[in-house]
């Protein structure tokens, strides 16, 4: 597939895979696994159309409230998901990371997570984060505490009248050293950021599709980066 202009960063809200499953009676948990095939699918695609950077929302600080089982069985996908696809990531050279806060993970899934983490830390051909018991509040919460807290140890200067910069207070968030995302796309229809990126997509163009994320493939992903090609960024200035 050529494209005449291609996001340099695209981050996906993967929902509905709930609804995947529901539809054809089986268990929640089958749509998750049928949704980590979509997330595959839509990494290989990446890889070949030479996007730098792809951050998926895997699961939300607020998605701690479901049910347990529901809950367990997400926390061992994300094991096994890495646990397999690790090789892959090594010969691609797919560098993984992830943003959230990762306290609450369970000590296995949270070792293999970091383990890949640091055997893929030089590769530079993609990096593949995973937004992880991630809430977009309590990043910028976060940042705003350390901030305050670096001020008080002189760790860090903020002149009187100046105040925080964009650039310092970008590099307190867990997407420190990434770019902002050019391309946001939430699949199942819903039409909304459920927490996520709120501070990084102040500019960013979305895309909402009905689409449920175990049915999003190669083909979806095409038909919505058409779609980006269209979109005229001007970022408050008047078109060129
Ligand atoms: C997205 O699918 C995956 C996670 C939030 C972990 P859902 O599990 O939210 O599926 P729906 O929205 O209930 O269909
Ligand atoms: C957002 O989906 C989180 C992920 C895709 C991981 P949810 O299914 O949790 O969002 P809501 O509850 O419908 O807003
Ligand atoms: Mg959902």
């Amino acid at each position: 597939m050529n494209f005449k202009n291609i996001p340099k960063h695209i981050a996906i809200i993967m929902d509905g895979n709930g609804r995947w499953a529901k539809k054809r009676n089986l268990h929640r948990i089958q749509g998750h696994v049928e949704g980590i095939k979509s997330l595959k699918a839509v990494v290989k695609a990446i890889i070949e159309y030479k996007i730098k950077y792809l951050t998926v929302y895997a699961f939300s600080s607020e998605n701690w409230s479901r049910p347990p089982e529901e809950v367990d069985s997400l926390m061992s996908l994300l094991s096994e998901y890495i646990r397999i696809e690790l090789p892959y990531l090594i010969k691609n050279e797919i560098r993984l990371n992830f943003i959230g806060n990762i306290d609450k993970i369970p000590e296995n899934s949270k070792k293999s997570l970091l383990e890949a983490v640091n055997k893929t830390k030089n590769f530079e051909r993609l990096r593949l984060t995973l937004a992880l018991s991630y809430g977009s509040k309590e990043e910028i919460l976060n940042a705003a505490s350390k901030i305050a807290e670096d001020f008080k140890k002189n760790k860090i200067d903020i002149e009187e009248g100046a105040g925080i910069s964009g650039e310092l207070f970008s590099s307190y968030l867990y997407t420190a050293g990434m770019p902002e995302p050019d391309f946001l796309i939430r699949t199942s229809g819903e039409k909304r950021l459920s927490n996520f990126m709120l501070y990084q997509i102040a500019y960013t163009e979305i895309y909402f599709t009905g689409t449920l994320w175990p049915d999003f493939r190669r083909k979806n992903l095409n038909a919505a980066l058409k779609n980006y090609e269209k979109r005229i960024r001007r970022f408050g200035k008047t078109e060129v």
